[in-house]
């Protein structure tokens, strides 16, 4: 342990956060400059711009966070925000924090959706929205619907929405397992589900198994319960030639997923790999 700066100057808390950091972390540096920068709403380069000095409040405040994060806690829950698709997205422990390759699916989606008139698009499970509301943001002519059983995660995808100013998009608290629409209206229907299977979860490390949502995380099965029950009720949520666009996990699990959707109902199915070749999206079209 090293010992806490006795003033405020901002390059003295960087160092002592980089070195406490260290301890646990690899990426020490970037994630002090993060929390650092996130503490004072600055960009990472202005940290160095900076003459200020921290005051008592955010000394103690930093301090607080660099012991959370030695705890496990991500920082982006520690921060309270994170960035996706270019965009900044609020978080708490009701959402789970969005991940980079889920930006590949909002990339397959727009893709897919952007020519239609006025694509209606469904997210189910959006959690912090970021899938809603990017899709929305990138498409200004869609409407879209973010469905989420977990009303806390709907408060955040809310707030958001409205931190994005973002107009075209409404929120829904619903079980996709119970719930379809009275029609097949949507265009295209997203999502990420819970797909880590029940026995796998132990594999998780303890920043995503102690502080991420386990709703958000796995159907405490096989990992296939949402694609198997898509599979069945499809034709209730999507019209004739729209589109399933859907994240799947590693390993073995995007093959099992696809292989639920292998009926005279679904056409087009394809593995869509990320940018290190791994299957991350399936997309699947409606006949
Ligand atoms: C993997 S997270 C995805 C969150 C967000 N769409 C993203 O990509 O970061 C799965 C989401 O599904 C929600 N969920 C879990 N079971 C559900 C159900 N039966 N019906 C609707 N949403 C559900 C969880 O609350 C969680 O927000």
């Amino acid at each position: 342990m090293t010992s806490t700066p006795q003033n405020g100057q901002i390059n003295h808390w960087l160092n002592w956060s980089a070195a406490e950091l260290a301890l646990t972390l690899e990426e020490n540096n970037k994630e002090a400059e993060w929390l650092l920068s996130s503490l004072l709403n600055c960009s990472k380069s202005e940290l160095y711009l900076q003459e200020g000095e921290l005051s008592l409040l955010q000394c103690t405040q930093f301090q607080n966070w660099i012991n959370k994060r030695l705890a496990g806690e991500p920082a982006q829950y520690i921060a309270g925000w994170t960035e996706f698709y270019g965009r900044r997205f609020n978080v708490n422990p009701a959402v789970l924090i969005p991940r980079p390759e889920t930006e590949r699916l909002v990339d397959v989606a727009i893709h897919t959706l952007q020519e239609l008139a006025q694509p209606q698009i469904v997210d189910i499970g959006t959690g912090s929205g970021c899938i809603a509301i990017s899709i929305a943001d990138e498409i200004p002519a869609a409407k879209v619907l973010g469905l989420d059983i977990f009303p806390n995660a709907l408060s955040v995808a809310e707030e958001n929405a409205a931190i994005n100013n973002i107009s075209n998009v409404e929120f829904l608290q619903s079980d996709f397992l119970q719930f379809f629409p009275p029609e097949p209206i949507y265009d295209g229907l997203l999502m990420n589900p819970p797909y880590i299977p029940n026995n796998e979860m132990d594999t998780l490390t303890k920043e995503v198994f102690d502080f991420e949502p386990a709703l958000a995380l796995t159907d405490e099965k096989d990992g296939l319960t949402f694609y198997k029950h898509l599979s069945a009720t499809a034709k209730k949520w999507v019209k004739p030639g729209g589109w399933l666009i859907l994240e799947v996990g590693l390993g073995g699990h995007p093959q099992k997923a696809a292989d639920c959707f292998l009926s005279s109902d679904f056409t087009n199915i394809e593995l869509i790999p990320d940018f290190n070749t791994n299957d991350r999206i399936l997309k699947i079209q409606i006949v």
